[in-house]
């Protein structure tokens, strides 16, 4: 058994370079990592140390097993980061055509499947939010001490001396900085690393990619929030400790989820189309990385401005999410559920895409009327409900 496990490893590494497809941009691979806390894939040996499954660090490319290396308890945070973006992709487009399902990634493929060879809104929410997730459960682990590179933030100790100073001389509360921040600034960093990895830069798509995985982090940091605690006697708040807070993810996914609705498109400065990529392979030459990020992206609208660091960016259109169409990796919306009282987009009509739907009347069991029993018992009846469900057709 064993045997045939490393064979089959053996086989996915060497598809992955038969089938690579840059055209996505090639930093998509280890978002496989979302799956890594399953049962199958991650079995505690001694806490704190991830086992994964060859197949899923197979996905990784080498400079991400680099750092998994020397950031010990990073990657556990990444598989976290990945499996929340996944999660909360999945919340927010629950009631759209296409739901941010995943599918099975191993073998050259990816876990969201073959939308993000299109470069369209849907795939730039899908890298601003694995981006996000990263940046997010890497500055929470940091804080909570489980990667051992880094740690609280506490750059803001004595931020505002002056600030103290004024407070002493007019009576005014005296506050401090002094507790121990999400690390935010590791989790922007590392993320850059990380995730970004693969993106050169160097055509319109890999430009987008790098545009919006910026973005996803962009969200995380500036919505950074400021937390305190008083001391001092019976609550009289003469000392403060204050310390910065991650936004909650939920928070990001709705902002990010409003920047989806108002994304531009774009095109490369100077309307270039997807050039192939200038290489000389003899002679590789490295940019200073800094220069990565240093590009603008024109709107292909001349009208609309620039978009901003925050703005989701996109280059093709969405196709259509109503039928099924493998190529594309679309499910269709044949079956799912829908809602016969709206208008929105999770309404029968726009979700079913005109075909009609079903109804049917479901009996559900639920529990009910809960009591709680001291000590520690909670009681409760089962009832039985008459739900209405439609379905498209
Ligand atoms: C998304 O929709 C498909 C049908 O199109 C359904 O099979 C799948 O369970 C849904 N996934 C999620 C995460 O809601
Ligand atoms: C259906 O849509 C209506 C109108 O938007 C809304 O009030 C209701 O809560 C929705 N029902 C469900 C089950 O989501
Ligand atoms: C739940 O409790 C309420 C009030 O105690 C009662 O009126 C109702 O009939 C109960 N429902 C069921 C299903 O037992």
């Amino acid at each position: 058994m064993k045997c045939l496990c490393t064979l089959v490893v053996l086989t996915v590494v060497v598809s992955c370079q038969a089938t690579s497809k840059p055209r996505r941009g090639r930093g998509s691979m280890w978002w496989g990592i979302a799956k890594a806390g399953e049962p199958n894939n991650l079995a505690p040996m001694s806490p704190g140390v991830l086992y994964m499954d060859p197949a899923v660090h197979a996905t990784l490319r080498r400079k991400q097993r680099r750092l998994a290396r020397e950031n010990p308890g990073a990657l556990a945070a990444v598989a976290k980061g990945a499996s929340m973006a996944v999660a909360e992709c999945q919340h927010q487009f629950k009631n759209r055509r296409w739901n941010c399902s995943t599918r099975n990634f191993l073998r050259g493929k990816n876990l969201f499947g073959k939308i993000v060879d299109k470069g369209c809104r849907e795939t730039a929410f899908i890298y601003a939010i694995t981006s996000a997730g990263v940046t997010h459960a890497v500055a929470r682990a940091c804080a909570e001490g489980s990667i051992e590179s880094c740690s609280c933030d506490y750059s803001h100790v004595g931020a505002a001396p002056h600030r103290a100073r004024a407070a002493a001389a007019s009576n005014v509360r005296v506050w401090k900085w002094g507790g121990c921040s999400d690390n935010i600034g590791f989790g922007f960093r590392f993320s850059r690393e990380f995730v970004d990895t693969g993106e050169r830069g160097k055509t319109v798509r890999e430009k987008m990619n790098l545009h919006n995985n910026e973005a996803g982090r962009a969200h995380v940091q500036t919505e950074m929030r400021q937390e305190c605690k008083c001391h001092g006697m019976s609550g009289s708040c003469t000392v403060k400790t204050c310390w910065m807070r991650l936004p909650s993810f939920r928070s990001v996914g709705d902002s990010l989820k409003d920047r989806f609705d108002g994304a531009s498109r774009v095109q490369a400065r100077g309307g270039e189309l997807e050039a192939p990529a200038q290489r000389n392979d003899a002679a590789p030459r490295r940019e200073p990385r800094r220069d990565r990020y240093r590009f603008q992206l024109r709107p292909s609208n001349k009208e609309h401005k620039a978009p901003g660091v925050k703005d989701l960016v996109y280059v093709d259109p969405s196709p259509g999410f109503c039928e099924r169409n493998p190529r594309l990796g679309i499910a269709g919306t044949h079956g799912r559920a829908c809602n016969d009282s709206s208008l929105g987009v999770d309404g029968c009509d726009l979700m079913c895409c005109g075909r009609g739907y079903r109804t049917d009347t479901m009996f559900v069991y639920e529990r009910c009327n809960c009591t709680f029993l001291w000590c520690c018992e909670v009681k409760c009846k089962r009832c039985h409900t008459e739900k209405v469900v439609h379905t498209c057709l």
